[in-house]
């Protein structure tokens, strides 16, 4: 089985569970599509020609099934899941009949099924529903991969928010939160599996409310601090966050839990009012500058991410020029930007749209802001020591990559023995994106 992932963590997070969902029924993961007997592409559709993209992939794995074909060689399946699966459903199949399976982000534990299903009948099976029962009672116990320094751990999914450019509510569905006893559960193996870093994963995490065993909700905040009292637990994160459900409990948190690292990602989308109301986002850029002062009186050292979308209709350029006060305001430690991409089905998409051409230069503009202050940020670390979590091999032979407490990348050299572990290391070079350093010499040692 070969699985092409698209998109968000989360879509990470659900490709690990089908491998995992999968190689309980005898598949195993290979790298390369033309040696694989399935090919599941688990797709985004937040911005762009995502669909468009998804069918011309779709038309190389029809050359590859149909070479497959001729050579009289083994079965070939194709499956579609994730969100564009969700939003074209039968229409998939029409447009692209040889697709064997498509499955939306809520019901995958079904593919097993679903896959046998179509081999036997030869015609495609297509499951777009929201079911009842929650995908994750039915999914077996998840790993990290061997070595893995850290797990992503899905906790919250869907989003009742309705931004008036955005897809998720439709196609990830009505917020769920997971049972905090689940959630723990998986966050313990994850540890024994020697994870010493947890990323809590919801499309908008901080709306957490999941059951406690006492009956009870739960907020972010309360499970965050029961994570991080997991025995090997050192680094706790989350993501992606609404500054609307930014709450006292979670704002103090990052004071108060050791294992809370020092960044966050706040999308604050813009900083004019009249677009963020338009944008449905109820908050005003005041309301996020406060969140963000309290944030930073609870940890001096926090750093900020963001997204930004530029030409939202009706965006002017007094209200463009608010985004870029903004963000000289706050100091981004790094961020996203994106031209604003009409989606269908979605409110702001039946709204006169801004013209390409003032889109691109928006966005060049506020891109440009935005790589000044990561510099900034990252220049501001030369010379000091800070704790890397190694987490990949480097590009080089004997080099390791990791992440300090602020997400920034650092590469050094390491042994390969070190991968997982947290060392002092020494910054001593900054590039564009990334961060170079030394093992320091008590690390070392
Ligand atoms: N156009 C452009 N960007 C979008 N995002 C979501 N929907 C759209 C869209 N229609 C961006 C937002 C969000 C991030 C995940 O993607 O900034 O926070
Ligand atoms: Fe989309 Fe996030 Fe808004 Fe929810 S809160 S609708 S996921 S942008």
């Amino acid at each position: 089985m070969h699985i092409k992932t698209y998109g968000c963590q989360m879509n990470v997070y659900d490709s690990a569970r089908i491998a995992e969902l999968l190689g309980g029924q005898g598949y195993q993961t290979v790298d390369d599509p033309v040696e694989a007997d399935l090919v599941i592409l688990n797709t985004c559709h937040i911005r762009d020609k995502a669909a468009e993209k998804v069918y011309s992939e779709l038309g190389r794995l029809e050359r590859i099934r149909r070479d497959r074909g001729r050579s009289g060689a083994k079965q070939f399946l194709i499956a579609v899941a994730g969100c564009v699966a969700q939003a074209e459903g039968v229409e998939l199949v029409e447009r692209a009949p040889f697709v064997d399976v498509v499955v939306g982000p809520q019901s995958y534990h079904r593919l097993p099924q679903m896959l046998a299903d179509s081999f036997q009948s030869h015609a495609a099976r297509v499951d777009t529903e929201f079911p009842a029962e929650s995908k994750f009672d039915h999914l077996p116990d998840i790993h990290a991969p061997p070595g893995a320094a850290g797990a992503f751990l899905t906790v919250q999914e869907g989003c009742d928010r309705f931004c008036s450019f955005c897809v998720v509510p439709y196609t990830r569905g009505a917020e769920y939160s997971r049972p905090v006893a689940a959630v723990l559960a998986e966050a313990r193996g994850y540890a024994k599996d020697g994870a010493c870093e947890i990323t809590l994963l919801g499309q908008n995490v901080n709306a957490y409310h999941g059951d406690g065993d006492d009956g009870t909700p739960w907020g972010l905040a309360r499970l965050i601090e029961a994570v991080a009292a997991i025995d090997g637990i050192a680094r706790v994160r989350y993501t992606t966050s609404h500054p609307a459900d930014m709450d006292d409990a979670l704002i103090r948190a990052h004071g108060e839990v050791a294992a809370m690292m020092p960044y966050l990602h706040l999308p604050v989308q813009a900083g004019s009012d009249a677009i963020l109301a338009a944008m449905n986002r109820r908050h005003t850029a005041d309301v996020y500058r406060r969140i963000v002062e309290r944030l930073r009186c609870a940890r001096a050292d926090l750093a900020l991410s963001s997204d930004f979308i530029v030409g939202f209709p009706g965006e002017t350029d007094a209200d463009f020029r608010a985004t870029l006060r903004l963000v000289e305001e706050v100091g981004f430690a790094q961020a996203y930007s994106f031209k604003y991409s009409p989606r269908p089905g979605t409110p702001a998409a039946a709204l006169p749209q801004v013209p390409e051409e003032v889109k691109r230069e928006r966005l060049a503009q506020l891109q440009d802001l935005l790589d000044r202050q990561q510099r900034a940020f990252n220049v501001a670390f030369l010379g000091r020591t800070v704790p890397v979590l190694f987490d990949r091999p480097g590009n080089r032979p004997g080099q390791l990559l990791g992440r300090t407490p602020y997400m920034q990348v650092v590469h050094a050299s390491a042994d390969a023995t070190l991968m997982g572990a947290i060392k002092a290391v020494e910054i001593d070079g900054v590039g564009p994106k990334s961060l170079a350093g030394r093992l320091s010499r008590q690390a070392a040692a």
